[in-house]
């Protein structure tokens, strides 16, 4: 039977996963549909906050300026206030998300980009509106149903919820980016780990003016340690900043073996009332919705030519805030190795590196997202909070900590203990910034795996080895300052070199595959002015940087070619293992 409609990629989806997928594929100029359940892109805030590898992806796309238009930036994120109640008593707070001066000077040095809070039905359209105004073609309101594989395609039946019939859809490659209850990554057998529905939750979107409570003390989050605030849930009673100071997104937990509370509007008040507390402030509740906390990750992100990104191969909660953030960068992944496949560049091969790839980085933030929600209880244990028999038992232990008393002095550093130890939540930039890679597209050097000086969940630290991302530094090209990540990505690879490195210019150009090349030094086209990048990059002027088009390094040589023979020699081999023909 004839399919009714054929293109290139199909992706079911238009989620943080899908819509930054469709942005990749319709940059590169690879032709891709995008179906979506709905007859709209995200309705409710959801996922909000935006680390600074997602920025750097944002802005290889193009849309960065547009999302720090519309995010909240940096600065109105960072005092994560732990409290009895908006209105109640403050317990203490962690400077978050960059804010603290030293994690802020490491955010500065490790990216031009600025961590922000972009809510998702806000970050959806960004991605959406530029990807359309590129070429991608979007179906709204329509279900994907079931897909056949063979070995030239993927026929996917789709049901057109306005018409109500169904059709079919060829494609080469199918995306499933359709989320945490994803249906094609059920239909491919991907093999999961770990488990669904391990506690319960409310999200209870609503307007009030709580100004009063928070601009002096700006953040995105204040957490709530309340009656109940331990049932369930993320680790306590939350209230999100959606916009300052008038949006709001509360997250409550309930016992999943009681199954989710009746959500309507007088429910919904009576939470809110609750963290507020101040009933004076005049609520207007938008919307509730029930959803479980997840600690399940896909061991394999592809069967055949079927390959799943975001929540559909991990699924979290929200701590640390990696949901769309890790959902993006699976598909900035996939985009480029896709096209090259497509074009007839690469073999099939390199798309097995997604998995490689991704999955590890799957399970890590999965198990680091869960291990977040328990390091809350400590907060709980240092006002022996856990499980008081009454409220009055609780707040009569809050109030124990103004004592004086040595008891109430030892209670005090646990409490300042317990929440400083919250940075690993709030502020663990090596989460965000680390991922190193180990695949079949990165030709390992021969130097050992430098590993981390430091935690690696709180600090970054770059490295130049393959299979680290380029490290960033400030380098000038005339009167122009610019990131060496501006150097890289637009789709292409990008040889990285500096003054004795002709041997691999001339290298890059002889190659079949379009290698731009950069040359760093005094009178070159680049700039090191400050000498950043002399100390960051870890090869000699003469040694040579292959870096992929989502600015991971996949070839490193130290020094010079021993000739300009030798340097074609060695990346010739070098390009053809990465772009998998041998
Ligand atoms: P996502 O779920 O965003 O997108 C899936 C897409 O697939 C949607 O467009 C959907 O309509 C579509 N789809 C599904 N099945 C389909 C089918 N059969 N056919 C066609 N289309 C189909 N995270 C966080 O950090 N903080 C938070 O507060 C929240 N809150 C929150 C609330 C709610 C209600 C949800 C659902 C999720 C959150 N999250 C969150 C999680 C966060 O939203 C999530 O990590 C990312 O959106 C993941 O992005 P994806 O694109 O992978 O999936």
């Amino acid at each position: 039977v004839e399919p009714d409609v054929v293109t290139d990629v199909l992706i079911v989806g238009s989620g943080p996963a899908g819509a930054s997928a469709a942005l990749a594929l319709s940059t590169y100029g690879v032709p891709h549909i995008v179906v979506t359940r709905h007859a709209r892109l995200a309705d409710t805030p959801r996922a909000h906050i935006t680390n600074q590898r997602t920025m750097e992806v944002l802005r290889d796309l193009g849309v960065e300026q547009e999302v720090v238009a519309q995010a909240t930036p940096q600065h109105l994120m960072g005092n994560t206030t732990f409290c009895t109640s908006l209105a109640g008593e403050e317990l203490g707070r962690v400077r978050s998300w960059g804010n603290d001066p030293l994690v802020q000077a490491a955010h500065e040095l490790a990216s031009p980009t600025r961590m922000c809070d972009m809510p998702q039905h806000l970050m959806e359209p960004v991605l959406m509106d530029a990807a359309v105004a590129r070429g991608t073609r979007l179906r709204f309101s329509t279900v994907y149903k079931s897909f056949v594989q063979d070995d030239d395609g993927v026929t996917v039946t789709v049901e057109d919820r306005l018409r109500g019939d169904e059709y079919t859809i060829r494609a080469k490659y199918l995306i499933g980016a359709d989320g945490g209850r994803s249906r094609v990554a059920e239909d491919a057998g991907l093999p999961m780990g770990g488990q669904m529905g391990v506690a319960g939750s409310i999200n209870i979107v609503f307007d009030a003016d709580l100004s009063k409570y928070t601009a002096h003390r700006p953040s995105t989050l204040y957490w709530v340690l309340a009656p109940g605030a331990t049932v369930g849930g993320i680790g306590a009673g939350l209230v999100r900043c959606v916009r300052p100071w008038n949006e709001w997104l509360i997250v409550w937990g309930y016992d999943v073996t009681a199954g989710a509370p009746d959500l309507t509007t007088e429910y919904a008040e009576s939470v809110v009332r609750g963290l507020i507390g101040d009933d004076e402030i005049p609520v207007t509740i938008k919307s509730s919705s029930a959803w479980t906390v997840n600690e399940m990750y896909a061991e394999t992100y592809a069967n055949g030519r079927v390959f799943c990104a975001g929540d559909a191969t991990h699924r979290h909660p929200p701590s640390n805030g990696l949901g769309s953030n890790t959902s993006i960068q699976d598909s900035y992944n996939l985009a480029w190795k896709l096209r090259l496949v497509l074009d007839g560049t690469a073999s099939p091969k390199l798309l097995d590196s997604y998995t490689a790839e991704r999955a590890p980085i799957g399970k890590q933030i999965v198990t680091r997202a869960n291990k977040s929600i328990g390091e809350t209880a400590p907060v709980f244990e240092a006002l022996d909070g856990l499980s008081p028999q009454t409220p009055e038992q609780l707040w009569a232990n809050i109030a124990a900590r103004k004592e004086d008393t040595l008891a109430a002095e030892k209670q005090r550093a646990k409490l300042r203990e317990a929440i400083a130890f919250k940075v690993y939540e709030f502020n663990a930039h090596g989460v965000d910034l680390n991922q190193r890679y180990v695949s079949d597209a990165i030709v390992p050097d021969g130097t050992p795996d430098p590993g981390f000086d430091r935690d690696p969940e709180l600090y970054h630290q770059p490295t130049s080895r393959p299979g680290a991302k380029l490290p960033h530094a400030w380098i000038t090209s005339g009167t122009r300052t610019l990131s060496t990540l501006d150097t890289v990505g637009q789709g292409r690879f990008t040889l990285v070199t500096g003054i004795g490195g002709a041997g691999w210019a001339r290298a890059a150009d002889a190659q079949e595959l379009e290698i731009a090349t950069v040359v760093i030094g005094p009178g070159q086209e680049y700039e090191d002015p400050y000498g950043d990048w002399a100390r960051l990059s870890e090869v000699s002027d003469g040694g040579a940087l292959l870096v992929r088009p989502d600015g991971y390094v996949a070839f490193r040589h130290a020094t010079a070619a021993a000739s300009p023979e030798d340097a074609e020699r060695l990346l010739t081999a070098a390009v053809r293992r990465i772009l998998g023909h041998v």
